[in-house]
């Protein structure tokens, strides 16, 4: 498969209820061996995005490719490529997973029992082939719906806040899994969530959705390499505007400290030169470490320029 080439593409994807537009002019691309996170809060729209994804609802405005044919033209053809588990995963807790696998397996014409119990192997539960779901906790249903949607060797996942619910361990395992479908088997995997810490560990790239847009994508190492000034001044709002408007950054206050995005080329050393020659004192001033929560809820705050900084994808 040509790594080059999207596996999923969204163009200008939009959905609008009534008078309401819930999702606007979505893109993005995503590659095979690729973890694309969709990252928002809730309410940002993106269940409404994977219910478009996997044909479960039609799109006001624009087109879902996948593996390059276009759903709206080709639905049987486009929907054999993906694997998904949107809201929960369909399970009858009266049959064993392997029952359950079964019943799956066989609309999609797979019926090999070697085939079903690998896929058990894949999700880890391969000693509960016979155990019924009854008894499962959530993170082991979360696994077994996703060996379900694995089954038929999709060329991409998507899951739709798969997390959700899940104790640290249970969070663990589906990262481990996911990574290891994505890196060992070329799958593409997108998954969405409103747990920066989540997509932190697990996304090669994000694409941030805020009121039904996109407002940021990049890759995560790059979202994180943006380099943060903490400065500390008597009087942190008009020393913050003072910045901003010599320099054109952005910048917050939190706890009581001004955090500034030193970009185009702007070093410690301009700033230091700018208090100084306003006799502004500084108590404090260092580079900090950027958590993706703090560039979420910066974007988030205030939806700027951050389109200009979208990439593509990773190879
Ligand atoms: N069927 C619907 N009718 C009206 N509004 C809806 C419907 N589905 C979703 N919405 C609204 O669209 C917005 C996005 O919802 P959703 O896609 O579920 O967001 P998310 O999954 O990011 O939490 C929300 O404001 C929600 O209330
Ligand atoms: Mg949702």
């Amino acid at each position: 498969m040509n790594n080059n080439i999207p596996i999923l593409e969204a163009r200008n994807l939009s959905k609008t209820l009534g008078s309401k537009t819930i999702v606007s002019n979505l893109c993005f691309k995503v590659y095979p061996g690729e973890i694309y996170g969709f990252l928002g809060p809730n309410g940002a729209g993106k269940t409404t995005t994977i219910r478009m994804l996997t044909s479960l609802i039609f799109p006001t405005m624009g087109d879902v490719y996948i593996n390059a044919i276009k759903l709206k033209e080709n639905r049987e053809g486009a929907l054999k490529n993906i694997g998904c588990i949107v809201e929960n995963p369909e399970l009858y807790k009266y049959l064993t997973a392997m029952e359950n696998l079964k019943q799956f397996a066989r609309l999609k014409g797979q019926t090999n029992e070697d085939y079903l119990y690998n896929l058990l192997v894949k999700v880890g539960l391969p000693n509960t082939a016979d155990q019924k779901v009854g008894t499962f906790s959530l993170g082991m249903r979360q696994r077994l719906g996703l060996a379900q949607a694995l089954i038929g060797n999709p060329k991409v996942l998507i899951l739709d806040e798969p997390m959700n619910g899940l104790d640290p361990q249970g969070m663990k395992d589906i990262r481990d899994i996911l990574i290891s479908l994505a890196k060992e088997d070329n799958m593409a995997v997108f998954i969405s969530s409103h747990l920066l810490h989540e997509m932190q560990m697990i996304a090669d790239r994000v694409g941030i959705i805020n009121n039904g847009k996109i407002i940021a994508e990049d890759q995560v190492s790059a979202l994180l390499s943006d380099k943060t000034l903490s400065l500390k001044v008597d009087e942190p709002e008009r020393t913050l505007a003072l910045i901003v408007n010599s320099f054109n950054l952005n910048g917050t206050i939190k706890n009581g400290e001004i955090q500034l995005e030193l970009r185009n080329g702007i070093e410690m050393a301009d700033i230091i030169r700018l208090l100084a020659s306003r006799n502004i004192d500084i108590q404090d001033i260092r580079m900090v470490d950027q958590e993706l929560e703090d560039i979420f809820f910066r974007l988030v705050d205030n939806e700027t320029s951050y389109l200009d900084k979208r990439v593509e994808g990773v190879r």
